[in-house]
């Protein structure tokens, strides 16, 4: 892999290959990079982050590679730098790999085209979030040992979503059943997966995956009444009850507790939502090796190529 930066780029041999080194990464069975000299990795979130800004950082931690922390608000970012300055600026010092969170669709990949070292995309506005689908079908593929048939059920904030994009791109790609379930004005025909409702959805799917409702994209005039959502829209405990005996619950989280789902959901018995966010950090040691094996990054040949800018 060049970047890993959509899910739509990553053929079912190329995703089966990633959720096999993310439970050898869980095992122990996959040898860690742990470079001999210092191998640095800039995470470069641009728009607020708790799983995927620290999941990253331990996963490089336990790679043995060195994260490099950035704050916008107390970078040169406040001065008017732009990404593609910034993640030049990063290349230039010493980073071999980029990983990147930015609010804008697209910009990743527009930095990525531009870039000499391995790109990653953490999440673009309503693009795409690829580490958080891998992280997802781990989760799915320890539950049920496959994909193909499997009914999968997207549920919410479609419309604004990066988290449904990346998943429906991929579980189709794995002969998933994919299916959305949303509030009408949610729904995005730009995506081709037929719409059930969510009484429907508990009925028939094998799988239940939250989206956050994502206030922070929406135009500031809607109006948005909490409970009435949860009751026409979410997963209430009563319809819980009429999941199928092995079906699950997930969700990328952070979670409206009461909103997309019953605050006594969240940690119920078929909810795998904390069990996502430990896989996180699996899935994204897996990404960010393959890459770099992929690169050479972390070879003899690059160790001295750096020792030799070293001053004496
Ligand atoms: N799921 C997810 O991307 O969470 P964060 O925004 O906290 O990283």
């Amino acid at each position: 892999m060049k970047h890993f930066l959509s899910m739509k780029d990553v053929s079912e041999y190329e995703i089966q290959q990633l959720v096999k080194r993310t439970e050898d990464m869980m095992l122990g069975r996959k040898e860690m990079v742990h470079p001999t000299t210092p191998v640095f990795v800039a995470n470069l979130f641009f728009e607020p982050s708790t799983r995927t800004k620290m999941s990253f950082t331990i996963a490089e931690q336990r790679l043995g590679l060195k994260p490099l922390d950035f704050q916008p608000e107390v970078s040169s970012v406040q001065k008017g730098e732009t990404v593609y300055d910034t993640a030049k600026t990063l290349e230039a010092i010493g980073a071999s790999l980029l990983v990147i969170r930015h609010p804008e669709d697209h910009v990743v990949q527009q930095v990525a085209s531009k870039m000499s070292i391995p790109v990653i995309n953490a999440g673009d506005g309503t693009g795409e979030h690829p580490t958080q689908s891998l992280l997802d079908l781990v989760t799915i593929y320890q539950e049920f040992r496959r994909f193909h048939g499997l009914k999968v059920a997207i549920v919410g904030d479609v419309k604004h979503s990066r988290v449904a994009r990346s998943n429906a791109y991929a579980l189709s790609t794995l002969g998933a059943k994919v299916y959305f379930s949303s509030k009408p004005e949610w729904q995005d025909q730009t995506l081709d997966f037929p719409y059930l409702d969510i009484d429907e959805v508990v009925e028939t799917c094998d799988v239940v995956m939250l989206l956050r409702i994502q206030h922070e994209r929406h135009d500031q005039r809607q109006s948005f009444e909490q409970t009435e959502y949860l009751l026409n829209y979410g997963l209430t405990v009563e319809r819980e009850k009429r999941m199928k005996p092995h079906a699950i619950i997930l969700h990328p989280a952070p979670v409206n507790r009461g909103v997309e789902i019953d605050d006594c959901l969240v940690e119920c018995e078929r909810s795998r939502i904390f069990k996502q966010m430990t896989n996180g950090v699996y899935a994204r040691m897996a990404v960010m090796s393959n890459l770099l094996e992929d690169w050479g990054i972390h070879n003899e040949y690059q160790a001295s190529e750096r020792e030799a800018l070293q001053p004496q």
